[in-house]
């Protein structure tokens, strides 16, 4: 008999352990199944949430060795293949604060999705007699951010989340926003980047967690990406963000490289580049994650155009004239 074990993060409001639980290996299984079939046969203490099993309703995220996936999507098989073991530690989400075992809080989550504005405000031509309608051409430009399920699986991988909550929002806020924003019955799409400018729009790290975790294949990053556009043609072209993506395109169409000693005083000013770089440089190479070659490597670099430049400047006046 080949016997898998799921070692589970529990919390009781006060106390957290991990529980172990085996059973035996079903191919059948899905991450959800089996945590149905722990609470129906061996503990009904256990805590979780899940309501459709069809990967539609996106309540029953949770971790599998520390990354979110939706259990009832998830054969077990795959992740038992995925991790090359028979065992695997089953958490909550992360970024949320726990209620109970795998359950975690989704109020404060609802109201931060609030901040994105999420309703439309319908361009003054429709009326009750026309409808609110647009092509299927329209429509598509918005169709995948309307297929986030609110699962929070971007959110629990986000590393700005982690570093701080304060100064950024959920992916999936940022989805949402972008689908008012890109709507084309929207008769104010700035109302919504607006309301994102103030919280974070700036602040994505790119690492792509939020991309590669949400089990709908929505691109959170990118929605970021389209409000930043949206608000730089809009005339939001002041403060360290558009700065910062305004040199980066320089360097491009000068060089085809980026120039750290350039960017960051382009972006920051020279006095802030100067303290603040040189001081977060310092502090990387005190801590071993900056080698004095790598360190020396990012103040002198290679300045001489790239083979291909061409081709490169060509494809950047091609999205600036779209
Ligand atoms: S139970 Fe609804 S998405 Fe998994």
């Amino acid at each position: 008999m080949r016997t898998i074990t799921f070692d589970i993060d529990r919390f009781d409001g006060s106390r957290s352990w991990t529980q172990s639980y085996s059973f035996e290996h079903d191919p059948a299984h899905t991450v959800l199944s089996c945590l149905i079939a722990i609470k129906e046969k061996q503990d009904p203490t256990l805590n979780f949430t899940a309501s459709c099993r069809s990967a539609i309703c996106g309540s029953c995220a949770v971790r599998v060795n520390g990354n979110a996936v939706l259990a009832c999507d998830t054969k077990l098989d795959s992740v038992l293949k995925q991790w090359g073991s028979d065992r695997l530690q089953i958490s909550p989400l992360g970024n949320f604060t726990v209620l109970s075992d795998l359950v975690v809080d989704w109020s404060p989550k609802i109201e931060r999705l609030r901040t994105a504005r999420t309703g439309l405000k319908a361009r003054k031509e429709f009326t009750a007699e026309t409808g609110c309608q647009q092509t299927p051409a329209e429509f598509a430009r918005i169709q995948k951010q309307w297929d986030c399920i609110l699962c929070g699986c971007c959110a629990s991988e986000c590393n700005k989340l982690t570093d701080d909550r304060r100064d950024f929002l959920e992916p999936f806020v940022y989805t949402h926003a972008n689908r008012y924003a890109q709507d084309s019955r929207s008769a104010e799409p700035m109302l919504h980047v607006r309301e994102m400018l103030g919280r974070g729009l700036w602040k994505c790290l790119h690492c792509m967690e939020c991309v590669t975790k949400c089990p709908k294949q929505i691109a959170p990053a990118a929605d970021i990406s389209a409000m930043r556009a949206l608000a730089y043609a809009n005339g939001v072209t002041d403060g360290k963000g558009p700065r910062h993506a305004a040199a980066f395109r320089t360097d491009l169409e000068n060089t085809g490289r980026l120039n750290e000693v350039r960017l960051v005083p382009r972006t920051e000013g020279l006095i802030d580049a100067a303290t603040g770089r040189m001081s977060f440089t310092f502090r990387m190479l005190k801590s071993g994650k900056l080698s004095t070659r790598e360190a020396t490597k990012l103040y002198f670099v290679d300045n001489s155009p790239i083979e291909g430049l061409d081709g490169l400047r060509k494809i950047i006046r091609y999205r600036r004239a779209k």
